[in-house]
């Protein structure tokens, strides 16, 4: 059959599927478990997903950080290493990588987001300071809120609305950022901090009219906007499908136009850059860059490595060129709609629009005769995992931790359970057995009970709290 023919006939049957711009060269096995295990394995780590072990696991959803596949580039690039202590050679190739395809001039690499997070919360913040950010995100506000600033939630007021569909649910409302501005002055907020799609919100997209608005607004008044570059990458795609004037622009573009109306940026290179490690800052201004590369030494790091090994920065390099490549980006969202449309189809509560990273149940919707007090998004994660040996993640009351004033539980809005996917790790059949054990805690709702926090952390509870079921 000729390419012509073979064209015709994917038009004749009117599909046109995307498919992973790869193939696999090596696999991992996965172990599956019992119910009595996963019952003994959930006891034993107090029904918080955080503390089961992966050995106990069976599809690991509790986050796309840290969790991609590399590529073969990526592994012949890790032994190309250069272990020096100073001047290593990735790091040169890391900060043209980020030069040429976010666009900034100053680079400090960090072991990992919330080290970029720490060193730009220390040396842009000074206390009484405060931030507008499109959501919190936990590490980023901690840091925020330990170097003396104030956070301030500015996203729509739509993103707090699991059911509201709009195209841009991660934009900022810049009435609200007038306001505090207003209200504090404008030499009182060092900068607004501007995640590309939201994860707290549902993996959510900003447009880059509101991006460019934000720019207009804050240039003129000395505010710095600053990018949690994290997941900007799959924001870029949703740019490109969903605003007038990009659908003809590559990724490429669009991220480097998007960053260009911003100061600077902190990365998780664990997520967009497709690395198991590692993190990075980028700013344009010399002093600023002067005061990070100081500080990145006391803790991270030599300023040519902050905290990772030439390797980690070489694998870096490399994920950061793959990673804006349309037909991965295409591939990787289309893999979270193909789940997220499955649940939808089955009428089971999701935020929607489906966002970048993950599928985000609706706790309060899934399990309705639930108070916020009994943690249904926790439940739910529990649940999943002693159904299928699924690993979720709650994002809800337990992630919002306490009001540092007045020591209540922070009640957000949003009581989630998130389905996150790792990049090129499953295959869609894989996403076929997460709905249908998504499709069997549904049909099984009405036995949940909920429960009871019986160990609390002080600092991210969510991460090392500890429940027993009502
Ligand atoms: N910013 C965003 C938007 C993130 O999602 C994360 C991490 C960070 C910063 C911090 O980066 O983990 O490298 O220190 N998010 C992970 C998650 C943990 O599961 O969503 P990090």
């Amino acid at each position: 059959m000729s390419g012509d023919s073979l064209h015709t006939m994917g038009q004749q049957h009117g599909r046109r599927s995307w498919a992973e711009p790869w193939k696999i060269k090596m696999v991992e096995p996965l172990k599956i478990t019992t119910r009595e295990q996963r019952l003994a394995a959930l006891d034993e780590a107090g029904w918080n997903t955080f503390l089961i072990k992966s050995d106990d696991t069976y599809i690991d959803l509790l986050t796309d950080s840290g969790t991609s596949a590399m590529s073969d580039r990526q592994w012949a690039g890790m032994m190309l290493g250069d272990e020096s202590y100073a001047g290593s050679r990735n790091f040169y190739h890391l900060e043209a990588a980020i030069q040429k395809f976010y666009g900034y001039k100053h680079i400090v690499p960090t072991h990992q987001g919330r080290g970029a997070e720490h060193l730009i919360s220390q040396v842009m913040i000074k206390a009484g300071d405060h931030i507008p950010g499109n959501m919190y995100f936990t590490t980023t506000r901690e840091h925020q809120e330990m170097a003396g600033g104030t956070f301030h939630d500015v996203i729509i007021d739509e993103a707090h609305d699991p059911q509201a569909i709009l195209p841009f649910k991660g934009n900022m409302d810049l009435g609200k950022i007038k306001a505090i501005i207003d209200q504090f002055g404008a030499d009182k907020i060092p900068y607004i901090s501007l995640a590309g799609t939201v994860n707290m919100a549902g993996g959510q997209p900003v447009s880059m009219a509101n991006v460019r608005a934000i720019r207009e607004l804050c240039e003129p008044l000395g505010i710095k906007v600053m990018l949690d570059a994290t997941r900007m990458v799959e924001n870029a795609l949703f740019i490109q499908e969903r605003e007038e004037g990009y659908a003809d622009k590559s990724i490429a573009q669009i991220l480097l136009e998007f960053c260009s109306y911003t100061d600077g940026a902190w990365m998780s290179a664990k997520k967009d850059n497709l690395v198991n490690i590692g993190g990075w800052l980028a700013v344009n201004d010399w002093d600023t860059f002067e005061e990070l590369r100081n500080l990145v030494v006391v803790f991270e790091g030599l300023h040519t490595y902050g905290g990772l090994a030439g390797r980690d920065m070489e694998a870096i390099a490399i994920g950061i060129e793959e990673a804006v490549q349309d037909d991965h980006v295409r591939s990787r969202v289309g893999q979270v709609r193909y789940l997220g449309e499955l649940l939808t189809e089955w009428d089971i509560p999701i935020v929607q629009p489906i966002g970048g990273h993950a599928i985000f149940l609706d706790a309060k919707r899934f399990y309705p005769h639930l108070s916020q007090d009994v943690y249904p998004g926790q439940t739910l994660a529990a649940y999943l995992y002693l159904d299928s040996g699924i690993r979720s993640m709650e994002r809800g009351i337990v992630s919002a931790g306490r009001d540092p004033k007045t020591g209540d539980h922070k009640r957000p809005k949003l009581e989630l359970t998130r389905l996150t996917i790792p990049r090129r790790v499953y295959t869609q059949a894989h996403m076929d057995v997460v709905a249908e054990s998504v499709k069997a805690c549904f049909d099984a709702r009405e036995e949940a009970r909920g429960l009871e926090m019986v160990y609390e952390p002080k600092y991210l509870r969510f991460f090392q709290a500890r429940f027993k079921p009502l």
